[in-house]
């Protein structure tokens, strides 16, 4: 059986789970890959005197792994955005084939590495940047390739998830966040989980992935969960939704919704009993309908699980010296469609909104005339009379779906009455149709 040599950069907690992985199940992979996966150099930043790495040669410059012949597969595990794309694009100069996790790099800098990549004839494979361990790339690119995807929506920041839902028993954000660092789940600046960012970086490659559009991170609107309160999840829950921290893709007219931010989801929904840092991600296609993949999206040897998968792909084209190639994106580069994401004001969403209003008679049907007067039909609507305080008294308001348009202009009138105190809060809601 020939050898195909992969070289690693970076140790730390995927870079050790792919090494380990890699190793205990070497036969079961040549098996499926039809040839031997070889680690033939290594490298991380930092020495590692405490990872067995046997006789494989290590070296604390990343860059000797993409200047190595022999290394036919550079595995990039370093993550960050500069230093990652130099060491990409020098690795496809140099004609190798890539693996890598970094959702950050593919997202911000994709378009760029796959023109490239195209260029020189090589893969660049990334299923492990998204929803770690669950292969959704691979069903949407391959699996689902008979389908127009409609719309993706996801639970893809297990940090988020797992906020949220210890937020359901009455913690406070910022003590249940203290407890995801310690458990290792937050990337080194949690800010990137909790205001969206790490997930905006998922659901741009799997927009890109699914409806064949180039990467636009820069366009996805992100909002975080910072500002959620037990007080809104606990309503929620009265209303029969749960929160949760959504990333959602949506085809719409000539262009396409790409948004992060803190979603009710229908309690009954498969969705909302995703919890802890699990990931989930649906897709609907016109010809499967709705699909669900679930499991763990982040972790040593969950995360190594995909990054493998990737590797084994590729090993299998450059044993057999293979032309056959699946496109980046699931689409040939050419075929790629020119679809803008829309601003957040053309979305269409149902919406959640609490009102702390004055105790007084008609400031309730104010209210509601001003939804009528925007064309937002109420689903539900309760005023919580055993939650006066200091005469203030909630309403807490389910729309139907509207465009976001008219929504940002009620709040503005609703906000501009006398008997309203402070700010609207205003949380989206999806029904999945
Ligand atoms: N910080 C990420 C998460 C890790 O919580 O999901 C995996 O991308």
């Amino acid at each position: 059986m020939k050898d195909v040599n992969v070289g690693i950069c970076g140790l730390g907690t995927v870079g050790g789970g792919t090494f380990n992985v890699l190793n205990r199940n070497a036969s079961q992979i040549a098996g499926r890959a039809g040839c031997n996966i070889r680690i033939s150099r290594v490298a991380s930043r930092t020495e590692r005197t405490d990872f067995d790495l046997g006789d494989i040669p290590f070296t604390t410059d990343i860059f000797d792994v993409v200047n190595d012949p022999d290394v036919d597969i550079v595995i990039e595990l370093i993550g960050g955005y500069e230093t990652a794309k130099e060491l990409v694009m020098a690795a496809i100069k140099n004609g190798k084939h890539v693996v890598t996790a970094n959702k950050a790099l593919i997202a911000v800098h994709g378009n760029e590495i796959f023109e490239a990549a195209e260029a020189k004839g090589v893969i660049v494979a990334f299923e492990a940047g998204v929803a770690g361990g669950i292969p959704v790339i691979k069903a949407m690119r391959e699996g689902l390739a008979a389908n127009r995807i409609d719309w993706i929506a996801g639970i893809i920041n297990g940090t988020g998830n797992f906020i949220l839902t210890e937020m359901r028993a009455g913690r406070e954000f910022g003590d249940v966040l203290k407890e995801a660092q310690q458990l290792g789940y937050a990337e080194a600046d949690p800010t990137f989980d909790v205001e969206g960012i790490d997930a905006a970086h998922k659901l741009t490659i799997l927009a890109s992935t699914g409806f064949g559009v180039p990467l636009q991170f820069e366009r996805a609107y992100t909002e975080g969960i910072s500002k959620i309160t037990p007080y809104d999840i606990a309503h929620a829950e009265m209303l029969g939704y749960r929160i949760k921290h959504l990333g959602i893709a949506r085809r719409r007219g000539n262009g396409i919704e790409l948004r992060v931010h803190p979603t009710l989801v229908p309690q009954g929904h498969l969705i909302a009993q995703v919890d802890g840092v699990l990931n989930a991600v649906l897709v609907d296609g016109d010809a499967v309908g709705q699909t669900l993949y679930y499991g763990p999206g982040a972790g040593d040897e969950a995360t190594a699980s995909a990054v493998i998968a990737d590797v084994v792909d590729v090993a299998r084209a450059v044993a057999t010296d293979s032309s056959h190639r699946v496109p980046y994106l699931g689409f040939s580069q050419g075929a790629l469609e020119d679809l803008p994401v829309l601003p957040m004001e053309d979305i269409q969403s149902a919406y959640y909104l609490r009102i702390q209003a004055e105790d007084h008679p008609g400031v309730l049907a104010k209210v509601a005339s001003i939804l009528s007067e925007h064309g937002i039909n109420i689903e539900s609507i309760v005023q919580k009379e055993s939650e006066l305080e200091d005469g203030k008294i909630p309403v807490i308001i389910l729309t139907h779906t509207v465009q976001e348009r008219q929504v940002n202009r009620a709040i503005e009138d609703i906000e501009a009455l006398a008997d309203i105190v402070g700010q609207v809060v205003r949380i989206r809601a999806e029904n999945f149709s």
